[in-house]
């Protein structure tokens, strides 16, 4: 190849000189064709190369390597072409170390230079006359011709390949049109390498992106996962033909199960009253109402609902346990209703009080023993009349509740059995098994035991009723509950219907027949349980109705029960002889029955002044030297506690000396004023035997 398709003319002439020049020819065109060849098959190796999407990075010296292995070039370098410079890529020949020393030069510097700055092939058939050409310094190539061509593509030029042979004229025009085309093959398998690595670069991001994705939509998922866990609410998603697709973990814990269908949560009318919903209502959509279900075993659980239909075969339900909050709001309401009522009957009591008091005085303040016969059975009609009267007041102060509860401590087992035997007979008689289990262990309350039994004798009473003329069963439990003794009654009867649940503590709500009921016995229950600071309730167990009776268990306590003004104490001699000196007593009664009642009673035995309300007395109290003053509470101008208050401020020792006349023992601000005080009252409607006695010892037992 030294003298290139020149040769040709210059040995024509000589036959044996043409056919040495023939084969000459015949072995160079044979030589440029199996280069031609290799490069072409180099070519389908790089495109294998590019097609499989290898690395750019290693794509250079692959170049390199396809080259000298398929053509005869000795040596093949990659430059590429970083800002204003070209920088060695890879080089492979004969002269390379294996290490090749990182080179780079200026643009326009050396060859590689030039041919990267102008993007033109350099052909240099022989490197010393090529005024580009630059040796390194160092270098072991050595180099006699050098082709130098762009790697680039229709706008940039990226490197250029630099290829040399030892011999002078080993490249031409031929070789450089050759390698001319393989630049730009290369260049424009560069741009596609450089796209697809752009492409891969893209697609690694797209997929870091998605693991990214991926993983906060897990933690996300994780956290609402862990909010509708944490949920107090039930929460499940219904999917076709009642399947549950979904449901949290306050749905499995109380129903101990996971639920595959709406029917392992529900009885059937509720399933059916979710499917109605669910058929009428359209994506997007949802409502909330509520029902009392039951919901596994749990009967009676009053259920706020909310449904939300997702999809045509997807809804989201949840329901909010609100038994409790139902419960307590009734329990106010109760508290409420029976709150104004007792208002109501201790203002009547209070009247009927005022008026029985003089009947009661008056009547034994007649001395039976001057009448004849047939009156004395008048006054004793009179008196009897008063007296179950007065009882019947005291039963309208018992249900208005004013009365505190008499509390001593006992065992709750003790009035079960007491009750139990007093009702066993009656059952039998109609058929009702009376079963009590009230356990081994002692129940001890503070409580007052006759409002315990009437307690259990009104629940007793219900039940029985509620079995009517079939036979049936009573049960009655007590137990220890945390704090709590807990007595329930359950029954066999038919349950309280639906429809008047809410209604069955409201005062003389009744169902029965007006002989048979008055409709006061649960509120009294109520009412009693409630001042025991306990609960109630009376519900459905699906076979009967169960009643629930809770009140604190007893705990040692020191609380000193204030004296009672009556039981055991010295009651007044018959007739309180007369002293020389008369004991001074102030009466302040606004009621002038009363007040004559007072006089009379008094009169024989002390000196007795009256004053029609506390202001008169008051003003008179430095006028003698008072050893009692009796008062009524409730007066116009200045009330019995005003006066007491004033009274002592200006005598304390008259702090032991006040009697009170009242009926309103029971009212809290009255009940508060005793308590603090320590002042002794007498209770309308009395008996003149009980004023005289509390009169004597007031002026006695000081
Ligand atoms: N165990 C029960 N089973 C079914 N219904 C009941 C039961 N206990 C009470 N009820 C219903 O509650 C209503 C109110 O009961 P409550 O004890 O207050 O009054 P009463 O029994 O009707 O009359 P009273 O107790 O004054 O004689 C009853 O009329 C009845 O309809
Ligand atoms: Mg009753």
């Amino acid at each position: 190849m030294k003298n290139g398709w020149s040769g040709l003319n210059e040995s024509s002439g000589f036959s044996k000189g043409r056919e040495k020049l023939l084969l000459d020819l015949l072995k160079k065109a044979t030589d440029f064709y199996e280069d031609i060849v290799g490069i072409l098959s180099g070519i389908y190796e790089l495109s294998e190369y590019v097609r499989k999407g290898s690395p750019e990075d290693e794509f250079y010296s692959y170049i390199v390597q396809v080259l000298i292995r398929e053509s005869r070039c000795e040596n093949a370098s990659v430059f590429l072409v970083e800002g204003d410079r070209v920088v060695l890529k890879a080089a492979a020949g004969v002269d390379f170390p294996e290490d090749a020393p990182a080179v780079s030069m200026e643009l326009g510097e050396g060859v590689a230079g030039i041919c990267a700055r102008e993007g033109r092939p350099i052909l240099a058939p022989d490197v010393h006359e090529c005024r580009y050409f630059k040796e390194f310094p160092g270098s072991r190539v050595h180099i006699g011709s050098m082709l130098c061509i762009p790697i680039k593509d229709a706008k940039t030029t990226f490197g250029v390949l630099n290829l040399s042979h030892s011999q002078n004229n080993f490249f031409n025009f031929h070789y450089q049109r050759v390698f001319e085309l393989l630049g730009l093959l290369v260049g424009q398998m560069l741009t596609l390498i450089h796209i697809s690595s752009i492409f891969q670069r893209k697609n690694l991001d797209l997929n870091e992106l998605l693991l990214q994705k991926d993983e906060s939509l897990r933690n996300l998922t994780e956290s609402y996962k862990t909010v509708v866990d944490a949920s107090e609410d039930v929460i499940f998603i219904l999917g076709r033909d009642d399947a549950v697709t979904f449901c949290n973990q306050r749905l499995v814990a109380s129903l101990g199960k996971v639920p595959e269908r709406i029917q392992d949560m529900f009885e059937g009318d509720m399933v059916e009253c979710i499917r109605a919903h669910r058929s009428r209502m359209q994506p997007g959509q949802f409502l909330d109402f509520e029902r009392t279900v039951t919901f596994g075993s749990a009967t009676g659980v009053v259920g706020q609902f909310f449904i939300k239909c997702l999809s045509r075969d997807s809804a989201l339900v949840m329901m909010r346990d609100i038994t409790a909050r139902r419960r307590l709001e009734q329990r106010a309401m109760q508290t409420e209703k029976l709150t104004s009522l007792g208002l109501l009957t201790s203002g009547i009591a209070h009247e009927l009080n005022n008026r029985l008091t003089p009947i009661l005085g008056f009547a034994d303040l007649i001395n039976a023993r001057r009448l004849g016969e047939r009156d004395r059975k008048r006054l004793s009609v009179i008196i009897n009349a008063a007296d179950s009267a007065k009882s019947i007041v005291e039963s309208l102060l018992k249900f208005s509740r004013n009365k505190p509860p008499e509390k001593a401590v006992f065992d709750m087992r003790d009035i079960i059995r007491r009750t139990v035997s007093l009702y066993t007979p009656t059952v039998r008689k109609r058929g009702i098994r009376l079963l009590a289990d009230e356990g081994n262990e002692p129940l001890l309350v503070k409580a007052d035991m006759n409002c315990m039994e009437q307690v259990l004798v009104n629940f007793i009473n219900n039940a029985i009723d509620a079995i009517d003329n079939q036979t049936g069963t009573i049960r009655l439990s007590a137990r220890r509950c945390d704090n709590s003794v807990q007595v329930c009654i359950e029954d066999s009867g038919p349950g309280i219907p639906e429809e008047i649940i809410t209604r069955i503590f409201d005062p003389f709500f009744t169902t029965k027949a007006k002989d048979k009921g008055t409709g006061l016995g649960l509120s009294i229950c109520y009412g009693i349980i409630s001042d025991h600071k306990g609960e109630i309730s009376l519900e459905n167990t699906g076979h009967g109705a169960l009643a629930r009776i809770r009140i604190p268990a007893m705990t040692p306590d020191i609380h000193q029960e204030r004296m009672e003004t009556g039981a055991g104490a010295p009651s007044a001699p018959q007739d309180e002889p007369e002293s020389s000196v008369r004991s001074t007593i102030m009466v302040v009664e606004d009621e002038e029955d009363l007040m004559e009642l007072m006089v009379d009673t008094l009169s024989p035995f002390y000196e007795v002044e009256t004053f029609s309300n506390g202001k008169q007395a008051f003003d008179h109290l430095e006028d003698r030297r008072w050893e009692l003053i009796i008062s009524d509470l409730r007066m116009p101008v200045m009330d019995g506690m005003e006066l007491y208050l004033a009274a002592v401020e200006k005598q304390p020792r008259l702090k032991k000396r006040f009697l009170f006349i009242t009926g309103d023992t029971y009212d809290l601000q009255v009940k508060e004023f005793f308590e603090k005080t320590g002042a002794v009252f007498l209770r309308k409607p009395f008996r003149i035997k009980e004023l005289k006695d509390v009169v004597y010892r007031q002026l006695h037992d000081r």
